[in-house]
């Protein structure tokens, strides 16, 4: 059976060059690049300017399963829209980072969303990148990656990112805000971040983007394939 077996699942922590990795190997296979913390940061901002509660799951859940997404490529770059609106600038600040991992604890969000990643994972050709791709939502992916690197290095490379989009921020906070939401992403109930027991994890922390990229489009192109049919 070919489709949802042959999605590609990138899942790790924030700063392990997932989303750099998964955008640029998605471009070389020919893939769709599915990036899902952009959907729980669009259900965060989308919360947000209703004012729900975090407490409240099913008024989350409604809210998730009226959205209106879609994603659209503006040459190397993936823009998200919600309805009419490009929100891809406003779901990048350091208050939906920390929104976004709330709102996706809640089990009404993840029910949702999780069912609309697995129909747009449907076509099989889908880089899909996240925290529980290779666990939850595309448990039977043929290939699956966990990025890791050390907290330092992932500190670091947040921290250039932001301060690349021009803002005013120290290290150290970059640091503490990454442990706290790496913390919040691991401990919650349903989903939390983990690597699938089948998912081949690579240590990015001393390597370049170009090594990662190509260990993981070798590894694809190979077929490896452990298990059965
Ligand atoms: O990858 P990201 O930083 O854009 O993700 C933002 C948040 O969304 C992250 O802190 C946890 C949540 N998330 C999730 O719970 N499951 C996913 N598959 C992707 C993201």
């Amino acid at each position: 059976m070919g489709m949802i077996r042959d999605v590609v699942a990138i899942d790790g922590p924030a700063g392990s060059g997932k989303s750099s990795v998964s955008r640029s190997v998605a471009g070389r296979l020919g893939y769709v690049y599915l990036d899902t913390g952009a959907m729980y940061r669009a259900v965060a901002l989308a919360a947000g300017r209703m004012g729900l509660d975090l407490e409240d799951g099913p008024g989350l859940g409604g809210l998730c399963r009226g959205l209106d997404l879609s994603f659209a490529t503006d040459g190397d770059h993936a823009r998200l829209f919600l309805g009419e609106e490009d929100i891809s600038d406003a779901i990048r600040t350091p208050e939906m980072d920390m929104l976004s991992s709330a709102v996706s604890a809640v089990p009404e969000v993840r029910q949702a969303m999780t069912g609309l990643q697995r129909r747009m994972g449907e076509t099989g050709k889908v880089v899909a990148e996240g925290r529980d791709m290779g666990t939850v939502v595309f448990p039977e992916a043929r290939h699956k990656f966990f990025l890791t690197a050390s907290p330092a290095v992932r500190a670091e490379r947040r921290y250039q990112e932001r301060v690349g989009r021009g803002e005013t921020v120290s290290l150290q906070r970059v640091a503490e805000e990454l442990k706290r939401r790496d913390r919040q992403d691991e401990s919650r109930a349903v989903a939390p971040l983990r690597a699938a027991e089948d998912a081949l994890v690579v240590d990015t922390t001393d390597l370049t983007l170009e090594q990662v990229i190509s260990f993981i489009i070798r590894t694809v192109g190979r077929g490896d394939d452990p298990r059965p049919e």
